[in-house]
């Protein structure tokens, strides 16, 4: 049977990708969208888009326009000012469900038994759910998140974008004691990466889905190409989709983590207690490695499925 997930995201290249994973791989009861990437009303937009282009009936909820303290952050260089560069943008014409994902969270984990949250941006909405309605914490079968990194970050040195960006989420979240925590990092991600070749199958495939995720890779894998000197762009999000729908394709290790969120060269990083002996008790199954051709199978197949 699916696993039965909502998926809070902030598309994004690769979330948009999650997207079409998780619509194939998952049961999504919902998509919640918060501010990271770009801007809510952004973010909520490219959902909508996504599902519109890939005839995907998920009710969209908007969430968070903003981090618990610090400030909103975008990530332009990456994703362009759209969220979504690339492609020339088709015009959407579904809405939203409603504008309130935190209350989405809340009532689908309590109706539904076994719910996971797959959230692939910055935490907020996941964290302002556990705050307003902490029964909710031991309802859901499990949270698998893409964020984070066992090394170095891509914002700063230490910090990965979606735990930057809202650290203070993200540490409500770490310290939630959820009963199953995944973290797909930035160490695991960089393992699952997209190239020329596939690109170019997908274009040649024909089907306007796949044409028009070929036409956002290449917009991210220039970007990569430019920051990274990379010849292949790291599916981030997806990692999360499949540590829930594919749990064998991952090693996994687990570790007690935390969240820096004041430290000045710091904040945002995931503290990984990696210790020899360490006494601390692990809160996390964090992933270290992954078994790339098959997930990148499962891509490839997910976004050929939908035309
Ligand atoms: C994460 O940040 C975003 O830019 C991506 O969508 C991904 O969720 C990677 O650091
Ligand atoms: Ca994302």
């Amino acid at each position: 049977m699916s696993p039965k997930i909502i998926l809070d995201c902030d598309p994004g290249h690769d979330d948009a990708v999650a997207i079409l994973l998780a619509a194939r791989e998952c049961d999504v009861l919902a998509i919640t969208t918060v501010s990271g990437n770009a801007p809510l009303h952004l973010t909520t937009a490219n959902a909508l888009l996504m599902c519109e282009l890939a005839g995907l009936d998920i009710p969209v909820h908007a969430g968070a326009d903003c981090p618990l303290v610090v400030p909103a952050a975008h990530a332009p260089r990456a994703h362009g000012e759209t969220g979504l560069d690339g492609p020339p943008r088709p015009s959407v014409h579904t809405e939203a469900a409603s504008a309130d994902a935190v209350g989405c969270i809340i009532s689908t984990v309590r109706t539904h038994d076994d719910v996971w949250l797959v959230p692939v941006g910055p935490l907020t909405n996941v964290a302002l759910a556990f705050r307003q309605a902490p029964d909710i914490v031991e309802r859901v079968a499990g949270i698998s998140l893409m964020g984070g990194a066992v090394g170095p970050g891509n914002v700063t040195p230490s910090a990965e974008f979606n735990i930057w960006a809202d650290p203070h989420a993200a540490q409500i979240v770490f310290r939630s004691g959820a009963q199953v925590l995944r973290m797909a990092g930035l160490n695991l991600t960089h393992q699952l990466c997209l190239g020329a070749e596939v690109i170019a199958a997908l274009r040649a495939d024909g089907g306007t889905v796949p044409a028009f995720m070929a036409d956002l890779f290449d917009f991210y894998l220039a970007g990569y190409r430019e920051r990274a000197g990379l010849e292949a762009a790291p599916m981030h999000d997806p990692c999360a989709v499949l540590a829930v729908s594919r749990p064998e394709l991952f090693t996994f290790g687990a570790r007690h983590v935390d969240v820096e969120t004041e430290g000045g060269l710091t904040r945002g990083m995931t503290v990984v207690d990696e210790r020899p002996g360490t006494e601390a008790v692990p809160n996390c199954e964090v992933a270290y490695a992954i078994d790339t051709p098959t997930a990148l199978d499962l891509i490839v197949d997910a976004v050929r499925s939908h035309g």
